[in-house]
């Protein structure tokens, strides 16, 4: 959800009203990808990295995530969204670890839409955390070695239990990764469009959609074209 910052500047705005325009566009992405069938929706909101923010900035946005939990809740359990939140908690302020706790356990039960917010995310953290955790399990008699494979590695991670994504869609016309789902995102296929976070509506949803469509997705093997001229050689 990148660009909220080039947003505000190019209207005059302080960055803030960026980030305010910014969930008004998670709001509304939500409810389009719902719409539009998407099953697992994963939208990166405060990264490892952005804690580096000034102050005022860091505040806001967890203002705004606060606010977000606070006052759509209950109409994303109302609408059978499940929510999931990964990344690091331990660091979080208490009332903000039970705000995130109490949304994943009043939405477990539901079977709509699953909603993953990152927060406090980043990829190499997350794994860090993960083979923390695996050396202490090991260490403790609880996990042998040799049992650690690539399946068990996607069981101690945040996204334990969630598919990989099979699109990434990175908005404002950067072109980088930035540590998100760096293991998970393997094959997924990457979409980066020109528009700017609080632009991004569902003619782009739908346009980043398309694009996934028209990919030929192999997985390291081969394509239909070729599997076919395998067969006739
Ligand atoms: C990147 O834009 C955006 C963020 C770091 C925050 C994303 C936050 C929202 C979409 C609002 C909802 C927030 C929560 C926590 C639910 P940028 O500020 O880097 O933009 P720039 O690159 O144009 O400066």
């Amino acid at each position: 959800m990148d660009g909220n910052g080039r947003w505000a500047k190019q209207r005059g705005l302080p960055r803030q009203e960026g980030h305010r325009r910014g969930l008004e566009a998670l709001r509304r992405t939500v409810r389009n990808a719902g719409e539009l069938g998407v099953r697992v929706l994963t939208l990166y909101s405060f990264s490892t990295e952005n804690w580096r923010r000034p102050q005022t900035e860091v505040s806001f946005l967890l203002g705004l995530l606060r606010r977000f939990v606070e006052n759509d809740l209950a109409e994303l359990h109302e609408s059978g969204v499940k929510v999931r939140i990964i990344g690091g908690r331990d660091d979080l302020a208490p009332d903000l670890r039970m705000l995130i706790e109490r949304a994943e356990i009043l939405t477990r039960g539901n079977d709509g839409m699953t909603l993953v917010v990152a927060f406090n995310y980043g990829s190499r953290d997350e794994i860090a955390r993960a083979a923390r955790r695996m050396a202490e399990a090991a260490v403790a008699g609880r996990l042998k070695p040799e049992a650690i494979t690539e399946a068990l590695l996607d069981d101690w991670l945040d996204t334990a239990d969630l598919p990989d994504p099979e699109l990434v869609i990175r908005t404002s016309g950067e072109t980088r990764i930035s540590n998100f789902l760096l293991w998970q995102a393997a094959y997924a296929e990457f979409v980066f469009t020109p528009v700017l976070w609080p632009d991004f509506d569902k003619a782009a949803l739908e346009e980043a959609l398309a694009e996934f469509r028209r990919r030929e997705r192999r997985f390291g093997g081969l394509g239909e074209a070729e599997d076919r001229n395998v067969g006739a050689a």
